[in-house]
């Protein structure tokens, strides 16, 4: 399949490329620069160098295509969701582009958004992807996102919404950043430490989208997460055997937490425990199932990702 990426030089993004290059596909991936246009082309992608920001950028590469998927974000101050839902209504409007009589391409096209647990807020039960929604401040533009993309579903396109726990693996992301700091020999944890992070492997997370891609009866919302419910002092106490030093750790009041680094205090504190029943319908068993169970593994990408 013909397959637009954006992302495809991020944390989520980078591995799905690889997903999908692995699967055959032929991606077409936006990119910001001629250097980042080089890096993609050696992953195997047809690079394509525009902005989310700048629709126009993209638009004749969104054209030719059988499916989309969303995997970038641009946390500038010039970016956030705003520029989220202008590159969401273009890609939308490529997707639903008339067809023509010959066409060679499937059936039906698709489009995956990448959205994240964070939309659900603070779980008391476990959330299966029927759960309410609760968004937290920094998750508060998700619930209008969603329903663009899953709106613009008719019968000859699927819409798909992918909730990514948070993400582990290589030298990326919340996990990354507690190795880095407890290989600095102080890790601060907000609250008390007893909250839940839903987590998911970056490359079952990447096998998870190239599957959706490729199952013509996909649709709708997608939790992705390893169901290990762990708690951050799991993590934390299961990497402390594999440092050459035992690191500090300090627990941050929330106020505290919150004053310093604002919304993001309550990502680090919320407790969630999710469950991913329809993407495990679909076949998707995650290869790896907790952090702490695979800590010498993870410390030891981590580290290999910074040589
Ligand atoms: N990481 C997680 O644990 C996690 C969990 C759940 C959900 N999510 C969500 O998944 C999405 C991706 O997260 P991530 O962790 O993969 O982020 P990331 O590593 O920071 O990657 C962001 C990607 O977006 C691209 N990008 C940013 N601004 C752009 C713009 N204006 N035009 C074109 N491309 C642009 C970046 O390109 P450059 O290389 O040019 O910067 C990069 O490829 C976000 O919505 C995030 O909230 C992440």
């Amino acid at each position: 399949m013909r397959i637009f990426l954006t992302g495809a030089t991020g944390y989520i993004g980078g591995g799905v490329l690889d997903a999908l290059v692995r699967a055959g596909h032929d991606v077409t991936a936006l990119v910001r620069t001629n250097e980042k246009a080089k890096g993609v082309a050696k992953r195997g992608a047809r690079p394509v160098i525009g902005n989310l920001a700048e629709p126009d950028s993209f638009a004749d590469a969104v054209e030719a295509q059988d499916g989309y998927i969303h995997a970038a974000f641009d946390y500038s101050a010039a970016g956030g969701p705003s520029v989220e839902q202008t590159a969401l209504q273009s890609i939308i409007a490529a997707a639903r582009r008339p067809r023509t009589v010959a066409s060679a391409a499937p059936a039906t096209r698709f489009i995956i958004y990448t959205s994240g647990v964070w939309i659900l807020g603070k779980t008391p039960e476990p959330a299966t992807e029927d759960a309410p929604i609760n968004p937290i401040a920094m998750a508060s533009f998700r619930p209008k996102h969603e329903r663009l993309v899953l709106d613009a579903a008719d019968d000859r396109l699927r819409t798909i919404v992918v909730r990514p726990g948070v993400v582990y693996g290589g030298g990326n992301g919340m996990i990354a950043d507690l190795f880095k700091s407890a290989s600095n020999g102080l890790v601060r944890v907000i609250g008390d430490g007893n909250n839940h992070w839903p987590l998911v492997y970056e490359r079952d997370l990447a096998d998870l989208y190239a599957r959706i891609a490729a199952r013509d009866d996909a649709a709708g919302i997608y939790h992705a997460n390893d169901e290990g419910d762990e708690r951050v002092n799991d993590i934390v106490d299961a990497i402390k055997p594999y440092l050459p030093v035992k690191p500090d750790v300090r627990y941050v009041p929330i106020d505290e937490a919150r004053n310093k680094m604002g919304a993001y205090a309550d990502a680090l504190a919320l407790d969630q425990v999710v469950r991913s029943p329809r993407a495990r319908a679909l076949g998707w068993m995650p290869t790896l199932h907790s952090v702490a169970g695979n800590a010498a593994r993870l410390l030891e990408e981590w580290r290999a990702s910074r040589n």
